[in-house]
């Protein structure tokens, strides 16, 4: 049953939150009815766990007993017959694309959903383009409609569903592109622990992490919906790598191989490029596999090298995932509980009841809660980590300069592209700007075939485009 306003202030009372209370009795009708659908976000049963966890969390540290983790290469694996067994899968139409896309995109710094973002190294494609690109590229090669489930939040949801309408899903059928709404999580002050507001009428809210996927997709119908369609499982990416392979045979087929996985989670991992890299890292503990945090080493194990001259800790997450249909209703099922909630200090703009107007600080603040899909791990039976080239697979664009950045990224795809033109026996100039569409090749051996210049120079950009060849 809705809860009323009057319900969520007392609610707010008990709970120490009384500059709520008195900013209510200002409100017109209006007003209070949007007090009360942003109060109504507020997990108020988990209110005293909540609170505790900004105010006095726990001293942060990696899993006590830990060794690093089983990762197949692709040397190891029977590539062809797992790319096949994957491909099968494809014809049958059994596995979706799942984007998540709901993130602020803080540190980029972009005025827009991310997906919007000018990705590409001369043509500046977004990075929605690119990924619809490469799932219509597997459209025609297998033949068949590949779904694609959109994350998006409250703060993006309609600029999103606008940027893909007016630009008609890149050629995608817009029947087949869902958008699915994650939940929003209110930001607390970090030293008092109250809730912060954006507004007298709203509370500050922000997304509740990729974590919330399993929630999203149950809430909105799109488990059952996949369920009807299908799909068996989805292809996990994240928006703001353009190097993704959206849909990966060899991946899948590993994923289904029931020698190496349970078959309900599955991710790919790279090499961990340093010791400071700012990384996630897959560790095997007696209870299952988990993702460390970067933040959660300590320098020495952070930079601790094996007998092989390795880093020990190299299980580099790049948040490409591909999990069951079933395992994600089975998290959704198990309810709130299922995932831990991490901690993010930040500086959120808010409204002062006292100053009676928006506070900007240049310094964090306050404390965001977020989920983590890998925190389900835990639950998968035998999670399989297959090991991929970085070159070939992972340029991010998280930051506004410097690493992961737009600048970076365009050097690390360029880069891969006058690899595969080098491969196709094309000459090509270090200096070359050169930028291939997923829709001629998504990998190197797609160039076989394609007529292709003798040589590339670095005198003007070079663009390999659907038809242009
Ligand atoms: P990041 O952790 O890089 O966060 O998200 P972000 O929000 O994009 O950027 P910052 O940290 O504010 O600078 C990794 C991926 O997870 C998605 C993002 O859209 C991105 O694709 N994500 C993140 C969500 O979909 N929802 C969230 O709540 C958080």
């Amino acid at each position: 049953m809705t809860e009323t306003l009057g319900d969520l202030l007392d609610r707010a009372a008990a709970c120490g939150q009384r500059h709520i209370v008195e900013a209510a009795e200002g409100l017109d009708d209006q007003g209070r009815s949007r007090l009360a659908e942003s109060l109504a976000r507020v997990p108020w049963d988990d209110w005293d766990q909540l609170h505790a966890l900004v105010v006095d969390p726990p001293a942060a540290a990696p899993p006590s007993a830990m060794r690093p983790p089983v990762a197949c290469t692709m040397a190891q694996i029977d590539g062809d017959a797992l790319k096949a067994r994957g491909e099968e899968a494809l014809h049958r139409g059994a596995v979706a694309v799942f984007t998540v896309a709901g993130g602020q995109g803080t540190r980029l710094g972009w005025n827009g959903p991310k997906g919007t973002f000018p990705a590409t190294a001369i043509t500046g494609k977004s990075l929605f383009q690119v990924q619809a690109e490469r799932i219509k590229a597997a459209v025609s090669h297998y033949g068949q409609p590949v779904r694609w489930y959109i994350m998006t939040s409250d703060e993006n949801h309609e600029d999103t569903r606008r940027f893909l309408l007016d630009n008609r899903c890149f050629g995608i059928d817009r029947t087949h592109v869902q958008l699915v709404q994650q939940g929003m999580m209110p930001a607390f002050d970090a030293t008092s622990g109250d809730l912060l507001m954006a507004a007298p009428d709203r509370l500050a809210l922000s997304p509740d992490g990729h974590g919330g996927a399993f929630a999203a997709l149950d809430r909105s119908g799109a488990i059952e919906h996949m369920r009807h369609r299908g799909i068996e499982h989805i292809s996990w990416v994240q928006i703001d790598n353009p190097l993704v392979r959206v849909l990966d045979p060899t991946f899948i087929g590993l994923h289904l191989c029931d020698v190496t996985s349970s078959g309900d989670f599955s991710s790919k991992i790279v090499g961990r490029a340093h010791a400071a890299e700012r990384v996630g890292v897959f560790v095997q503990t007696d209870v299952g596999m988990q993702v460390v945090e970067y933040s959660d080493f300590d320098e020495s194990q952070a930079a601790a090298v094996g007998d092989d001259g390795e880093l020990v800790w190299r299980a580099a997450n790049i948040a490409v995932h591909l999990l069951s249909v079933e395992f994600m209703a089975d998290a959704a099922a198990a309810g709130t509980g299922a995932l831990p909630w991490h901690r993010a200090h930040k500086a959120v703009g808010y409204y002062c009841p006292a100053q009676g107007d928006m506070v900007m600080p240049d310094a964090p603040n306050a404390i965001k809660l977020e989920r983590f899909v890998f925190d389900a791990l835990s639950r998968a039976q035998t999670p399989a980590l297959l090991e991929v080239q970085r070159a070939e697979e992972f340029a991010p664009i998280k930051n506004a300069s410097g690493d992961d950045s737009a600048h970076s990224s365009s050097a690390l795809q360029m880069a891969l592209h006058r690899d595969w033109l080098r491969q196709a026996s094309v000459q090509v100039d270090d200096a070359a700007q050169v930028e291939i569409s997923p829709l001629v090749a998504q990998w190197a051996e797609d160039l076989a075939g394609t007529p292709l210049p003798d040589q590339v120079s670095a005198d003007a950009p070079f663009v390999l485009e659907h038809g242009s060849a």
